[in-house]
């Protein structure tokens, strides 16, 4: 990559959201996840489970609430943030949970109504507002699995509200448009055609800046999910312009080795049951001088627990993204930023660029756009 695109390509993010007000954002943000937390609180305080003086295990919890296996780390995970906001105390010794904060329905209600108008201001369209509040009024049948998010998100098996979350909003603007000259650097650096290989593409976030951003440049496209239902959605949407394939980043040998110049995986990689293994295999996938461009979350919102991370429960008897990794024992779904980097240099990527920086009003909204070079020798 030439010394000067980095600084093109945060240019270029930056200009894809120049009328945003970023110094607000935070602070949207935060209301998000407040809702949330109330939305947490009161679902656990259900049934007189929290009455004063009493005291539960996780797993006494998970059982009084019929929470199914497979969402039980979520409920753990709730534990833990309701625990760190000061919601719930905790006996550090024994592990032990009580005194769980009584949320009043009136003050959830004030809550989630401001949430309304932070979706807006982060430029999440209604429906995504709606998602959010639907799936907080849904929590207990959310966990017990007697309704499945993804009927929440993708209401009569439309993609509108799902593509909200990873295209209109301001810092999906932002990521996409970084990932759009990163594409366009490498089809003026890379042979012709560019063989550019999405992974998880899903309903397309990511797909439909990119794409079209790229016409004037001959490049070969396939777009891959793990789930045939977003192949068929985008095959609708982008014709014969792309190749399709089921491509699933836990499976070994995936694809031809040295068969990609660029790799793309946008809100997909945090589904590795291991990263690095993940990374190795994409390592192989790529031409030696490859590119990867992930866009990854890197910290965990409150609002993403009462909703998205139901998507990231294994189906009954499969492992937990992240079981054996750095994630280990942990229940955390994403790796942080310096996570990232460590994961990707230890594979024996050249770690590039990440977007936004550290200080940036944008780094509270914590997804952030990594960019990394395998090694320009070919491998024995
Ligand atoms: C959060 S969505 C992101 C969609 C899209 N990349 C975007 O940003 O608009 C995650 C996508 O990853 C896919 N996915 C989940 N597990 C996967 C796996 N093991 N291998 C490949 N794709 C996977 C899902 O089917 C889903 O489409």
């Amino acid at each position: 990559m030439a010394a000067e695109v980095p600084d093109q390509v945060a240019r270029s993010a930056a200009a894809a959201i120049h009328e945003v007000d970023t110094v607000a954002l935070p602070g949207f943000m935060r209301q998000l996840d407040h809702a949330a937390l109330l939305a947490m609180a009161r679902t656990l305080g259900r049934n007189g489970l929290f009455r004063p003086g009493v005291r539960h295990r996780w797993d006494q919890i998970a059982d009084r609430l019929r929470v199914a296996p497979r969402h039980r780390w979520i409920l753990r995970r709730w534990l833990t943030a309701l625990h760190n906001e000061g919601l719930l105390q905790c006996d550090e010794t024994t592990g032990f949970v009580h005194d769980l904060r009584s949320v009043p329905r009136s003050e959830a209600a004030d809550a989630a109504a401001l949430a309304d108008e932070a979706a807006d201001a982060l430029g999440y369209p209604a429906e995504m507002a709606q998602f959010f509040r639907t799936a907080m009024e849904q929590l207990p049948r959310l966990l017990r699995d007697e309704v499945a998010v993804q009927t929440l998100l993708f209401p009569d098996g439309e993609l509108t509200t799902a593509e909200g979350a990873y295209r209109d909003n301001v810092i999906n603007r932002y990521l996409n448009a970084a990932a759009v000259e990163l594409l366009r650097a490498e089809c003026r650096r890379a042979r012709a055609p560019l063989r550019v290989l999405e992974l998880g593409a899903g309903v397309g976030g990511t797909t439909v800046a990119v794409v079209p951003a790229l016409a004037g440049h001959a490049v070969d496209y396939l777009f891959t999910d793990v789930s045939q239902f977003f192949l068929d959605a985008g095959r609708q949407r982008f014709g014969d312009r792309l190749r399709y394939g089921i491509l699933d980043i836990n499976a070994p040998a995936a694809a031809q080795p040295g068969s990609a110049d660029v790799v793309l995986a946008a809100n997909v990689l945090h589904n590795s049951v291991h990263i690095g293994h993940a990374l190795a295999r994409l390592q192989d996938l790529l031409v030696p001088g490859g590119l990867l461009v992930v866009i990854e979350s890197c910290r965990e919102h409150y609002q993403a627990m009462t909703s998205m991370q139901f998507l990231m429960s294994p189906r009954e008897g499969e492992p937990q993204p992240g079981a054996t990794d750095v994630r280990a024992g942990t229940d955390r779904i994403f790796l942080t930023r310096d996570e990232w980097l460590a994961e990707l240099t230890a594979a024996g990527f050249a770690p590039l660029l990440d977007l936004p920086n550290p200080g940036h009003p944008l780094a509270a909204l914590g997804q952030h756009i990594f960019a990394a070079r395998t090694d320009e020798l070919e491998r024995p």
